[in-house]
């Protein structure tokens, strides 16, 4: 599902030269813009593309519009003749055409400008999208100017580390909404916590949710507060946070970290770590040496039940594997892995890509192969199920399965090189979008959160997510969008999270909607006591102090 705001549209220039595009930004700007925010616009697989089937060049842009459409989001669309009612038309016309068309006058031919000719009109309305250009040029200009608004904005909330509410997660969508966002992308899996029930496996969530105590205090002291902490949602409570994501057009992007971050399924069961085991549910944060054996038949059966029920309950075109921190150093030993690399034929190719990253091997390892081993099953199981996998930039190091889409957080060199590579990019680089960091430099005007680096709202304000100094246009189009992410190591409760939230999801979602050059920090801190006003309204806590 895709949602255009229908902000579009549609401003007159000049006698043809008309372009639309909707709040959100795409480069090159077009001429001109007019917004309209009151009418929104869903695209849905099964709706169609109309055009003329007699013009071989427009139904070679239906045929591209088609492919970019299902890349980019995973909505299916059909091709349909231009008498067939249907969500995106393709026509060649101008705009008089169509007023005389309306007028029953007969329009007079006239001869075109080489910038006429590539001119196009594109009308997002409640009704559907029409893309009409006095020539087939036009029309491709048109689809490519839509493509290229196919934006992901996105904020993650991890619940692994704690637990929130159904009645929190709500809110939370209210608040994403608020900002125009279209993706929740829910951490569910974590070293500290399993949180989604998984019929098959009942245990999996009701004594993988559960750690015996939890570590207190800045960093991992070790010192605990000896509570036992738990919580999960049964797939129930899951449909119904999607049901609600979607009335609001969010769509819920769930992740189930693997194979890493499994220290809550292995202590469910060990059989499937490479020493067996006992694993304790994590009580302190970090990245763990022990995560799923690469090479025990059992952990594809155990990861193809879990991600099956995960697609039963979440129809997002989108499923996040996670990916990330998965050290190496079980696998290197272990016989299980080592056999399945020999089985495979799998051998060292060591490069440092220099992406560096906590507890990661980079470089194309046989290990960090058998992991895109893994990850090409389980893109195989999810395309039988219509789903795009979705992994951190980890899952560049032992090479990109055909068609993942890479979320890049160690900086944006990840993301660059698999836009290089014309794979699909969600940029959320952490010195950005890791809004668990300060966003005061003076700590002691804030709760405790993980304290390595600064993000201020200015910071994340800063952020150009297409990097054009090193992407190219046609590379800059595998760049879906930003997403914020709100990691819990240190965020227990619901005010904590909103304080660090708000005001940086504003901060971030111009980011997300407005141009480059539309930007500026001291325009967004003077509008700013107006978002105020509706956090108050909506009752949530923000952080008051702006840097
Ligand atoms: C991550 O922050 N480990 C994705
Ligand atoms: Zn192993």
């Amino acid at each position: 599902m895709k949602r255009f705001f229908s902000s579009l549209l549609l401003v007159m220039v000049s006698a043809w030269v008309i372009a639309q595009r909707a709040d959100y930004r795409i480069i090159p700007l077009p001429k001109s813009v007019q917004t309209d925010t009151t009418q929104v616009f869903t695209l849905r697989s099964g709706m169609g593309i109309a055009y003329d089937t007699q013009n071989p060049q427009v139904a070679q842009n239906a045929t591209f519009l088609q492919q970019w459409v299902m890349e980019a989001t995973g909505v299916e669309l059909a091709l349909t003749p231009s008498d067939a009612k249907a969500a995106v038309r393709l026509i060649q016309g101008t705009q008089t055409d169509k007023k005389s068309k309306k007028n029953k006058k007969k329009q007079q031919p006239q001869q075109l400008t080489p910038q006429q000719q590539e001119s196009y009109t594109l009308t997002v309305g409640s009704s559907g999208i029409e893309i009409r250009g006095p020539q087939p040029e036009g029309i491709f200009r048109g689809v490519q100017t839509l493509r290229k608004s196919l934006p992901y904005r996105g904020v993650l909330l991890d619940c692994g580390r704690h637990f929130f509410t159904v009645d929190f997660i709500k809110q939370f969508l209210d608040v994403m909404a608020l900002h125009g966002c279209n993706q929740f992308h829910w951490h569910l899996t974590e070293d500290q916590g399993w949180r989604f029930e998984v019929k098959a496996l009942p245990d999996l969530a009701v004594k993988g949710s559960v750690r015996e105590k939890t570590v207190i205090g800045p960093g991992n002291n070790r010192i605990y507060d000896n509570v036992p902490y738990g919580g999960y949602y049964t797939q129930d409570e899951c449909r119904e946070v999607v049901r609600y994501a979607a009335e609001r057009y969010i769509n819920v992007v769930p992740e189930i970290d693997m194979p890493g971050h499994m220290l809550s399924a292995l202590h469910v069961f060990p059989n499937l770590g490479c020493l067996g085991g006992p694993y304790p549910v994590a009580p302190y944060w970090g990245v763990m040496r022990d995560v799923l054996c690469g090479g025990n038949p059992e952990t594809l059966d155990f990861l193809k039940t879990v991600f099956g029920e995960l697609c039963d309950v979440f129809p997002s075109p989108f499923i996040h594997i996670g990916g990330d921190e998965c050290p190496k150093e079980r696998w290197q030993k272990c016989p299980k892995c080592q056999a399945k690399i020999k089985e495979l034929g799998l051998t060292s190719d060591p490069k440092d890509d220099g992406a560096g990253g906590r507890g990661s091997q980079d470089g194309k390892s046989a290990e960090n192969k058998l992991q895109t081993f893994l990850n090409h099953e389980i893109e195989q199981f999810l395309a039988s199920r219509g789903r795009s996998l979705i992994g951190w930039d980890e899952i560049l190091s032992g090479g990109l399965t055909e068609k993942s889409i890479v979320m890049s957080w160690r900086g944006t060199k990840g993301g660059i090189e698999a836009a290089k590579q014309h794979h699909r990019v969600i940029m959320s680089p952490n010195v950005y979008s890791y809004i668990d960091h300060p966003q005061l430099k003076d700590y002691s005007k804030q709760p405790q959160t993980t304290d390595s680096y600064q993000v201020s709202c200015s910071k994340i304000y800063s952020f150009e997510p297409l990097i054009p100094d090193q992407l190219t246009e046609e590379e800059q189009t595998c760049i879906l969008g930003v997403q914020a992410n709100l990691w819990t190591e240190h965020v227990a409760f619901p005010e904590h999270a909103f304080f660090q939230l708000l005001p940086r999801l504003g901060a971030m979602c111009e980011v997300q909607w407005c141009n480059p050059d539309q930007k500026d920090f001291e325009n967004f801190k003077a509008r700013l006591p107006q978002l105020q006003k509706l956090y108050d309204k909506l009752g949530v806590t923000y952080c008051h102090s702006v840097e």
